[in-house]
């Protein structure tokens, strides 16, 4: 006869609330996909009383973690509470006591995932975590199952929704920043500080997960560069426009000669490439293996549904091991925990790219010869020049597109330009990405 799976939910927010709602409402079809009852046997909230809008049995919620942690006929406890702790604390004691652990938590596995990883390994249980990555879409599972045959060049994409949602509605309806941030927090996609999600630390936490499991290295949260949306000015988006371009905000891991580049920033795209359609709340993946070539994954990457979907899968990945009485069958990372490799960094100093510069300078003779002085001493060569305005303002919008150049350069011009006493404010960078399609490949 099929055991009963038991499964212990911590955290009946957004995501939890998702995840109950599948569990409880899909059991019949789990059972029927998987020849095993799957039972949500526990739900511990500290509101227990507000009503999520679908019924859960009153039995089974708790506001008592400890009616999880010390029950002995818990199989998988999943927690859906964020935030580093207690959510640390909880899991690693879940995993003492020998249960299986799901987790959508990216900022706690970014920082501190390789205490909890080898917690798993060391009690031989589960790890599943494909909701801290990309929402509703399989990517953790496509890079380290269906695309386990290949060395990867390039893991490349939109991950946050929030950002991505802010973007598109400022390119789309000329929105100003704090209002579509706000539709976006009552959408239910943004993070409880909304500034993991503008600032682009979110994105990096979910690099940091993706790159550790396709290039097997050991990657501290640390070691990515980041830069935010909150600088982008609706001048930019349409200057942007103006060249044929999207600004997205993308995470970038890519192996070079120099080292692997781990990088989040705003960043334009061409907008012929499939990413620069990608919009709202959708992320996406471009995933460049050596074999496969491009692989592009597209989805809901945020918001109840979606991300309750991708937990889901991982108690069911975990109820399947166990009623074959397998577990760690395919390893959390992908690999083993000591398979992991030092990462070598290719720093930022020695990125080479195409730039866009606005700068905001007074309207007079001489002024575009003096940037360009500088640009030319530190060998940047401008591609293309635009300039607004009707000569009476005290200061104009010039924006420069660069040939490719090197970023330590590019920083040094910056900073003896924005010195000059015709440039009245910090000059906007974005780099560009001049993607190919993927049919030719990054
Ligand atoms: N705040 C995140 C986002 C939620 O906007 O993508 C999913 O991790």
């Amino acid at each position: 006869m099929n055991r009963t799976i038991n499964v212990g939910l911590l955290g009946l927010g957004t995501v939890g609330s998702g995840t109950a709602k599948i569990l409880l409402g899909q059991s019949g079809l789990l059972e029927q996909r998987t020849g095993t009852r799957i039972r949500l046997s526990k739900i511990c909230d500290l509101d227990i009383t507000t009503s999520r809008g679908f019924s859960i049995p009153t039995e089974i919620l708790t506001n008592d973690v400890r009616s999880l942690l010390d029950d002995p006929d818990l199989d998988i406890f999943i927690e859906l509470i964020g935030g580093i702790e207690p959510a640390r604390t909880f899991l690693l004691e879940a995993i003492q006591k020998g249960k299986h652990v799901v987790t959508a938590n990216k900022a706690l596995l970014a920082t501190h995932g390789h205490e909890i990883f080898s917690a798993a390994a060391e009690y031989g249980v589960e790890v599943g975590f494909e909701a801290s990555v990309g929402g509703g879409i399989p990517v953790l599972k496509a890079v380290k199952e269906g695309l386990v045959a290949n060395q990867f060049h390039t893991i490349m994409g939109i991950m946050n929704g929030t950002a991505n949602y802010i973007l598109t509605r400022m390119t789309d309806e000329a929105m100003a920043f704090q209002d579509v941030l706000a539709e976006a927090q009552s959408l239910g996609y943004a993070e409880a500080d909304p500034t993991y999600d503008i600032e682009g630390i979110d994105t990096a936490h979910k690099l940091v997960i993706i790159a550790t499991l396709a290039f097997g290295k050991l990657i501290d949260f640390s070691d990515v560069y980041i830069e935010g949306i909150s600088r982008i000015s609706p001048l930019d988006i349409s200057f942007t426009k103006e060249f044929g371009y999207r600004i997205k905000l993308l995470a970038i891991a890519r192996d070079t000669d120099s080292g692997l580049e781990l990088r989040v920033h705003p960043t334009m795209i061409p907008s012929r490439h499939p990413l620069a359609q990608v919009d709202g709340a959708y992320n996406a993946f471009q995933l460049v293996g050596d074999s496969v070539g491009n692989v592009l994954l597209c989805g809901l990457g945020a918001g109840q549904m979606p991300t309750g979907s991708a937990v889901v899968a991982d108690v069911v990945d975990i109820a399947r091991n166990l009623v074959k009485g397998t577990t760690g069958r395919v390893q959390a990372l992908g690999l083993p925990c000591d398979a992991l490799v030092p990462l070598k960094k290719s720093p930022m100093d020695s990125l080479v790219g195409r730039y866009y510069f606005r700068f905001s300078a007074v309207n007079r003779p001489g002024v575009l010869a003096r940037i360009s002085g500088i640009l030319g001493d530190l060998d940047i060569s401008i591609a293309s020049v635009v300039q607004k305005g009707h000569g009476e303002e005290p200061s104009v919008p010039i924006v420069m597109l660069t040939h490719r150049a090197n970023e330590a350069r590019v920083r040094q011009a910056l900073k003896e330009i924005d010195a000059l006493d015709v440039i009245s404010g910090r000059t906007m960078v974005i780099r560009i990405e001049d993607l190919q399609t993927l049919k030719e490949g990054v």
